[in-house]
């Protein structure tokens, strides 16, 4: 057993980060353990986790598993996990306490637990001494492999519990079975250094390490030769992207311009930390058409005094400098936010500056949170003193403001003519095609189903909080 170890995970050292390239290897003995078998995936969390369920989807199918959409009907159930917030924990063990009776119709049923909550020493404690009947438990160290910790729980016939709490290395030429056909996520780096007080995710995902530019453009241009149109380039901390390299001096803005320059119609990127966005990077964004005006801009909190707390390394204002300074340079750009409340340490007066922050930004959409303590980070030690009551007021009177300023933006687009890639049949009505505009914001028009994949202008009818309406406009 390879179980997970806080202390192992808190760990940065200068050891080299390196580059695998022949990491992963599917056994001829694997690849017949998906023959006649299905798999069901159960993805939590972040578009990191979204994307690593293509990995696992794409590992399985080398392994001659087929995808089944529903899990009753699965041979094969992984759960691809979150551990951001308590919450994300609730919903996992809901989960596995819904599909544990299948077990008793199928016994051949197989169930893993994958993703953040894997690297976390309390949840797979939990998972031994309660959860005996699950079959395998990996890490987001070791996705690749997969085929042999599947092999060797078949083996053993006990729970496999196979976890790395090192700094991580990079693995290249995994394969990734895509969700979409148009829009593709790129890794462009992984973990994180950052250590912000509050976020588990240091512990989960290893240190900072950034791939190779040249892999990233690579795998950008055989995007294109497959015919997508959108690639968003994914990271914990993306600004921070080539601060990891030591003898090349590679930065965002240079990984930004040289995917750009491939030609890809659009180019995103997630999540940007404020402290790394530098003017550099603003004028490449400014400069190249394809580099979408959407940027995701956490902020946390209005008070810098919580900042602080948070370990976050930006003042309020601090934020708002460099917030009006994007907004000035790069036109018609989106920007959106993430914001906690209820960080221990919060008075009324810190959240007031909060909701100031809000008033003054105007953001065009924001994820907010309650504050949820985190098993072996600093703040879970911090004395907390605000009821769960407090932070649900304060979490609605944020969330009116926010949406109030969501809809101000929607409505600035009524009667404007603006490109937007139509993905898929709306979920609500299905004359209608459902697709973002480069600005993030979703739209549902009504539209032939040959405008699927398809970027196209769109004018813009009605606007409600969180969508738009449009109609084609060719
Ligand atoms: N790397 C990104 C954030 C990833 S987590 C960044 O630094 O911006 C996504 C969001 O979850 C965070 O921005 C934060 O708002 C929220 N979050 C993280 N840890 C949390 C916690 N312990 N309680 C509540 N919200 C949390
Ligand atoms: Fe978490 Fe902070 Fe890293 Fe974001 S930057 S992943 S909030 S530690
Ligand atoms: Fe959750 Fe891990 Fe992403 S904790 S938010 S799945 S990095």
């Amino acid at each position: 057993m390879l179980k997970p170890n806080f202390k192992e995970a808190k760990k940065r050292t200068k050891a080299e980060i390196k580059v695998l390239r022949d990491e992963y290897i599917v056994s001829d003995e694997a690849k017949k353990l998906g023959i006649n078998k299905k798999y069901f995936i159960k993805t939590y969390g972040c578009q990191m986790n979204e994307h690593d369920s293509e990995m696992i989807s794409a590992i399985l199918e080398d392994m001659n598993y087929t995808k089944t959409d529903d899990y009753e009907d699965a041979d094969l159930i992984i759960l691809n996990t979150c551990a951001i917030r308590e919450n994300a924990h609730n919903k996992t063990f809901g989960f596995l306490g819904r599909i544990k009776h299948l077990r008793q119709t199928k016994p051949n049923l197989l169930v893993g637990l994958a993703g953040c909550m894997s690297q976390e020493e309390s949840v797979v404690e939990e998972i031994i001494n309660k959860y005996k009947w699950m079959d395998f438990v990996f890490g987001t160290h070791n996705i690749h492999k997969l085929p042999e910790i599947l092999l060797d729980h078949i083996n053993s016939n006990k729970l496999e519990v196979n976890v790395l709490s090192n700094e991580g290395n990079i693995i290249e030429d995994v394969p990734f079975k895509r969700d979409s056909k148009y829009k593709a996520w790129v890794n462009i780096m992984f973990g994180c250094d950052k250590f912000c007080t509050y976020c588990i995710v240091p512990y989960t995902r290893g240190k900072q390490r950034s791939r190779m530019p040249e892999d990233i453009v690579n795998e950008v241009k055989e995007l294109i030769n497959q015919g997508y149109k959108e690639v968003t380039l994914l990271g914990q901390n993306v600004n921070a992207y080539g601060k990891d390299f030591i003898n090349r001096d590679y930065k965002m803005e240079n990984l930004l311009e040289d995917v750009a320059k491939t030609g890809i119609e659009r180019v995103r990127f997630v999540t940007s930390h404020p402290w790394d966005f530098t003017d550099n990077m603003i004028d490449v964004i400014a400069k190249y058409d394809n580099i979408c005006n959407y940027i995701h801009l956490p902020v946390q909190s209005g008070s810098s005094k919580i900042l602080k707390l948070m370990g976050r390394r930006y003042t309020k204002e601090s934020y708002l400098k460099l917030y009006n300074k994007i907004r000035e340079k790069v036109k018609n750009c989106s920007i959106t936010t993430d914001i906690i409340v209820g960080f221990p340490g919060e008075e009324k007066e810190d959240f007031e500056e909060t909701l100031k922050l809000a008033e003054e930004c105007k953001f065009d959409s924001a994820f907010t949170f309650i504050y949820s303590p985190r098993e072996g980070t600093p703040a879970a030690k911090m004395k907390d003193n605000v009821s769960l009551k407090e932070k649900e007021n304060r979490l609605h009177s944020l969330n009116d403001i926010i949406n109030k300023y969501a809809k101000e933006a929607n409505d600035k687009l009524v009667g404007k003519v603006i490109s937007v890639l139509l993905e898929n049949v709306s979920e609500k009505d299905d004359s209608m095609l459902a697709g973002y505009t480069d600005t993030m914001k979703l739209v549902n028009v009504k539209a032939d189903k040959k405008y699927i994949g398809k970027i196209v202008n769109v004018k813009i009818t009605d606007a409600k909080t969180w969508s738009l309406d449009g109609e084609i406009n060719e």
